[in-house]
């Protein structure tokens, strides 16, 4: 069991401990919270007082949890796992107050192993407001190809003439109706053609916190390999807008990890994707929502 939820929510054995603790610790004391409240009425112990009750503790749990996650270092899990719960109890869109939302339609560009897109695609899977409707890969046999099928995903395979000087494969992308672009490990810099038909709507994730460690072949263990050999004690991603130039447009999220002293570039990237995980899916549907409804 221990090992599936590890593996569901990407996280390692000690993160998996302090989720744990967090969901014992929040919970009990959410119930204690709502005892204490219920104390201060008059009420009778009873069918009354025991509704009452739940309601309390429906409505106090994210925010014990919430605060219990601070101390023990798993606030970004609980806010994207409550946003998830959120998500899921409220209406489609559609049925809220009958104004019908958007369906924005987002082309994923990957051309590694694709555990980022993978999160992506399973976090819009049941979503009414957000497809995942394209794949854009430029290395046959990358690991997101195969996850994009087993998704039913369409994906194209592009060539860096046609990318670079050509069109785009911007027909291929408005035939798709694509209207949002999430880079998710692609190296190749976005060519002016994307960028002019999709100003403020293309988005990047950095594994380090950028402006630093930044910039042309700061990829990968690169970037890794540069924070440990630097001796910063912290790094962290970064997701931003994508502009013309590598690593430069403007920041919409940070957040940081510790760099301990026996960290190696492979230990310091299994703890960045796990932020990367854990962070770029909500921050993705929090932009598009924002775009929106401007
Ligand atoms: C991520 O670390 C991301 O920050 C960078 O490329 C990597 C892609 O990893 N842009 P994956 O293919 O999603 O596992």
């Amino acid at each position: 069991m221990f090992q599936k939820l590890k593996q569901r929510w990407k996280v390692n054995g000690l993160n998996l401990l302090l989720i744990i603790t967090t969901f014992a610790l929040g919970g009990s004391l959410c119930g204690y919270a709502g005892r204490k409240i219920l104390l201060l009425t008059s009420l009778e112990k009873g069918f009354l007082w025991f509704i009452l009750y739940i309601i309390l503790v429906t409505l106090l749990w994210p925010l014990c949890v919430l605060l219990i996650s601070i101390p023990l270092g798993q606030f970004t899990f609980f806010r994207s796992y409550i946003i998830k719960i959120w998500k899921k109890m409220s209406p489609p869109a559609g049925q809220a107050g009958g104004r019908k939302e958007h369906l924005t339609h987002i082309a994923v560009f990957a051309s590694g192993a694709g555990s980022n897109a993978e999160q992506i695609i399973n976090y819009f899977a049941t979503s009414q407001n957000v497809k995942i409707a394209l794949v854009v890969c430029n290395k046959p046999g990358a690991g997101v190809l195969q996850i994009a099928a087993k998704a039913g995903i369409p994906s194209i395979l592009i060539e860096k003439e046609r990318f670079f000087k050509g069109d785009g494969y911007l027909p291929e992308l408005k035939q798709l109706n694509i209207d949002f672009i999430v880079l998710a490990g692609f190296l190749w810099k976005m060519p002016a053609s994307l960028l002019n038909a999709y100003p403020k709507k293309i988005v990047n994730i950095h594994p380090a916190l950028l402006p630093k460690y930044g910039g042309k072949g700061m990829y990968g263990q690169f970037v890794h390999q540069a924070v440990i050999a630097s001796g910063d004690k912290e790094s962290g991603i970064t997701i931003h807008f994508v502009d013309e130039v590598y690593d430069n447009g403007e920041i919409i999220f940070q957040t940081k990890c510790e760099v301990a002293e026996h960290d190696t570039p492979e230990t310091l990237a299994q703890k960045i994707h796990v932020l990367e995980h854990a962070s770029y899916p909500a921050v993705i549907a929090s932009v598009i929502q924002k775009q929106n409804r401007s």
